[in-house]
This record gives structure tokens, C-alpha cells and sequence, in this order.
């Protein structure tokens, strides 16, 4: 079936020109993007492939889609969360022509039949987020599967799900790990993660941050960042982290590291970022005070065991009060999603700049050479041409090697 954008479902066409004004905002935005991706992509590898972008659906992944169709793509792009989805993104796209299957809070019937009609369009390539395309095609679309050029991975929780695929024989294309590339991780998990958690929290509740205890689980690229902004505007910061290492670097840096029991049961605020499930479960919940505010940056909604909280009261938008007997309650942001895109407009422009460069090199990239099946690290020189062009866009010039 070929890409059609008169199959798309999106909330409301009539928002176009809201998408289109934020659109403009990020494409005013992305130097890398413009100069470098732009013009590598204009060789013409990608004309005619059919690509599928299910990222979190707005204005940056919008723009990344619209370079791929210039670039000749056929694109279809989809949600990787339905609580992160942009409905003026969407309808923007699909004034551009391209397909779209996305709404924003679409249920979990909706969001999977929006996954499956992606794969109905038979990409050539996936630029996936959090594997979720891409295992739906592995489990439902097998004839997708078999002549998939390949995928290419935005995230942390996706390369490891990419992993177990191949660890387990699954894994019958290649897939660009994207996350790690050093232009992706190095900047997007940490500062764009770290500065958009701690503004969403502070947004949605519209609380003070300085003097209050923030809670951070997990202290990998995502932690380090929600830490450094958390401790940046006043904070102080505990560090909950189950690997020895990454718990001595947090210690190193100026945080107090506790077990679960010591890091929870003082804390204002605690942020889940560990791409793990069920990291604040029912005995953590049973340790926290009353008025703790409770917020996720990993992928996975589930990060929080958002049923043990049971039912909620919406006391501000995005923010829902739950009783936790004995007299507590506690307030949970945007139902347990990644609070910094669902809870708000998500990683900054000059942040997603560099992750969507790595990103449409990668796709250029499946598009242009043959690839073994498994996992591919993303080529070191690309990812210094990309740190170069940034440079370059800040002026900054560096000394030639001796
Ligand atoms: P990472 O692998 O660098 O760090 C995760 C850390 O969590 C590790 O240090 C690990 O030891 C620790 N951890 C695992 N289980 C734990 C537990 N039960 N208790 C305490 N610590 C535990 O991963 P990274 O890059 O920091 O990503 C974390 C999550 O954030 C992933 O799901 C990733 O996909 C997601 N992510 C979210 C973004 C956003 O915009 N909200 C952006 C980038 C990544």
C-alpha cells in the first residue's frame, strides 16, 4: 500500500495554522537541521522510500518529517504516546501531505490501530521512539518486517528493546542506535531532559523549587540532567540509583544518594528516570508525605504504578490528588507520562536540533548503504560533523590540529 495522506486520522484539520506557526518557530530554529541534514539529504537516496516517523508528535518531529518528504520520502508519521501527541502538529502535517495517525489522549485501542496503520503503509525505514512501531511490525506486520530497509532508534528504552530483539534472534534488520550517539544523548537526555522536567514540574504546579527535596530515581543521562536543573533552581537533591558507579558520580556531584525508604520519605518531589517499570510501586508510595508531588521523565508511562495510586481528582490541568490513606495524599503530573512533552511543549528547539540530525542522517543513511541485521552504532564521524555545523552556528571555531 503506498503512503496516502487521505487515509490519516488526526483530531482537526482546522488547527493547520497553528502547526504551521510552530512549525516556522523550530524550521527558524535548526541550523544543523537546515544546513548540514539538508543538504546531505538532497543526494536524492530517499526518493520514493517510504519512511514512518512515530515520535512524540510535534512541532520539532513535524519538521523532521517535512525535510524527509522534501528530501523525496514517502512519509507517514504517527505518536509514540498519545499523551504527548500535538493536534495543530498533526493537522499541520497533513496539510503538507503527509499521512498522519495521531490524536492527542486517543485511547489505547486508537493509539495501537494508529501504530498498525502506520506499518500498513510498508515502510522502507522507521524512525521509531521507544521501539513502538517497530515491535508492532515485528508482532503483528511480519511481512513488513521481512523488507524493512531498517529502523533507526531515538531513545534509551528503545536500544534496549532493540537489544533484547537481537539477543533473543528476533531481529532480522538492522536498526541504528541512534540514542547513543553522542550528539543525541550527550545533550538531548541530559540538558534538554534535565531543563524541561524541572520547567514542567515547576509549570504544571506552579510551585517554588528552591529549599524543597527533590527525589531523583535513577541517575543516568536523564538523572544527571533533572538533577543539575533541580539543584540550578534551589533545590536539593537525593539521588536514588541501584548501579554503585552511577550512585558515587551523584555523590561526587554534590548530591545526597540514599536506598528507596531514606531517598522517599522526605522528599517534595520525585522525579522517575530510570526506563525501568513499577520504580514507584506500592512500598515506595507507602513512604512518601502527604503532599509529595510525583513526576516521570522515563519512557514508559508505568514508571509510576500509576493503578496503585488508584483514582485521582483533578485539582489543576495535568495535575491529579490521590489518597494514600492515613491522612496523605499526593499529586501526580500528567498520569505518570514523560512530563517534559506531555505536561509541556517538550525538549527545547536547538536541543532536538541535534537529536533529529542524527536522526535524518541515520534514515539517509538505511536509505543509501546495506546494512547487516542487528544493532548499529551511529558513524563516529557523522557525529562530529554534526557537533562541527553546531559550532559553526555559534561562531565557535576551533583550533586546527597540529
Ligand atoms: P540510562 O540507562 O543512562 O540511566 C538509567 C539509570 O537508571 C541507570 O543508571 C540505572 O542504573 C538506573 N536504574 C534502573 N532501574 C532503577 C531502579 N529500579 N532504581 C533506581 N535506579 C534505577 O538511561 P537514560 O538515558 O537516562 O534514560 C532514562 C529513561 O528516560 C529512558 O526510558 C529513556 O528512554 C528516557 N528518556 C526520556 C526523555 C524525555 O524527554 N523525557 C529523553 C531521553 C530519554
Amino acid at each position: 500500500m503506498a503512503v496516502d495522506v487521505s487515509r490519516s486520522r488526526i483530531a482537526d484539520p482546522s488547527l493547520a495554522p497553528a502547526g504551521e506557526q510552530r512549525i516556522a518557530w523550530v524550521a527558524r530554529h535548526s541550523p544543523v537541521l537546515n544546513g548540514l541534514a539538508r543538504a546531505r539529504l538532497a543526494d536524492g537516496a530517499l526518493r520514493g522510500k517510504r519512511v514512518a516517523v512515530v515520535v512524540h508528535l510535534e512541532a520539532k518531529t513535524a519538521y523532521l518529517a517535512s525535510l524527509l518528504a522534501e528530501a523525496g520520502a514517502e512519509v507517514v508519521a504517527a505518536g509514540s504516546n498519545p499523551g504527548t501527541t500535538q493536534d495543530a502538529a498533526a493537522a499541520a502535517l497533513v496539510a503538507r501531505g503527509i499521512e498522519v495517525h495521531a490524536t492527542h489522549g486517543a485511547s489505547p485501542d486508537e493509539f495501537e490501530r494508529d501504530l498498525l496503520a502506520a506499518a500498513d503503509a510498508q515502510p522502507d525505514i522507521v524512525v521509531d521512539d521507544g521501539a513502538e512501531l517497530t515491535l508492532r511490525i515485528l508482532d503483528h506486520r511480519p511481512e513488513v518486517a521481512a523488507k524493512l530497509r531498517g529502523v533507526t532508534e531515538e531513545t534509551t528504552t528503545g536500544v534496549a528493546r532493540l537489544r533484547a530483539l537481537e539477543a533473543s534472534g528476533r531481529l532480522s534488520f538492522p536498526a541504528v542506535a541512534a540514542n547513543d550517539a553522542a550528539c543525541k544523548h550527550l545533550y538531548d537526555n541530559r540538558y534538554g531532559t534535565g531543563q524541561t522536567t524541572v520547567e514542567a514540574i515547576l509549570r504544571l504546579t506552579n510551585l517554588l523549587a528552591a529549599g524543597k527535596v527533590f527525589c531523583i530515581v535513577g541517575y543516568g543521562w536523564v538523572g544527571r540532567g533533572v538533577a543539575r536543573y533541580a539543584a540550578g533552581n534551589g533545590a536539593r537533591v537525593t539521588v536514588v540509583e541501584i548501579d554503585p558507579v552511577k550512585a558515587l558520580e551523584a555523590y561526587m556531584d554534590g548530591h545526597r544518594v540514599a536506598g528507596a525508604a531514606g531517598g522517599l520519605a522526605d522528599a517534595d518531589v520525585v522525579v522517575t528516570a530510570t526506563g525501568d517499570v513499577g520504580v514507584l510501586g506500592r512500598d515506595g508510595l507507602a513512604l512518601l508525605k502527604d503532599g509529595a508531588v510525583l513526576a516521570n521523565a522515563g519512557h514508559d508511562d508505568r514508571e509510576i504504578d500509576v493503578e496503585a495510586l488508584g483514582p485521582g481528582e483533578e485539582v489543576r490541568p495535568g495535575v491529579t490528588r490521590h489518597e494514600l490513606g492515613g491522612g496523605r495524599a499526593v499529586y501526580l503530573l500528567v498520569g505518570g507520562r514523560l512530563v517534559n512533552i506531555a505536561g509541556a511543549d517538550g525538549h527545547p528547539v536547538e536541543i532536538m536540533d541535534l537529536s533529529f540530525s542524527v536522526q535524518a542522517l541515520a534514515a539517509h543513511l538505511l536509505a543509501s548503504t546495506e546494512f547487516p541485521p542487528g544493532v548499529q552504532p551511529f558513524p563516529a564521524e557523522l557525529d562530529r560533523e554534526i557537533a562541527r555545523t553546531k559550532l559553526a552556528s555559534l561562531s565557535v571555531t576551533l583550533p586546527q590540529p597540529a
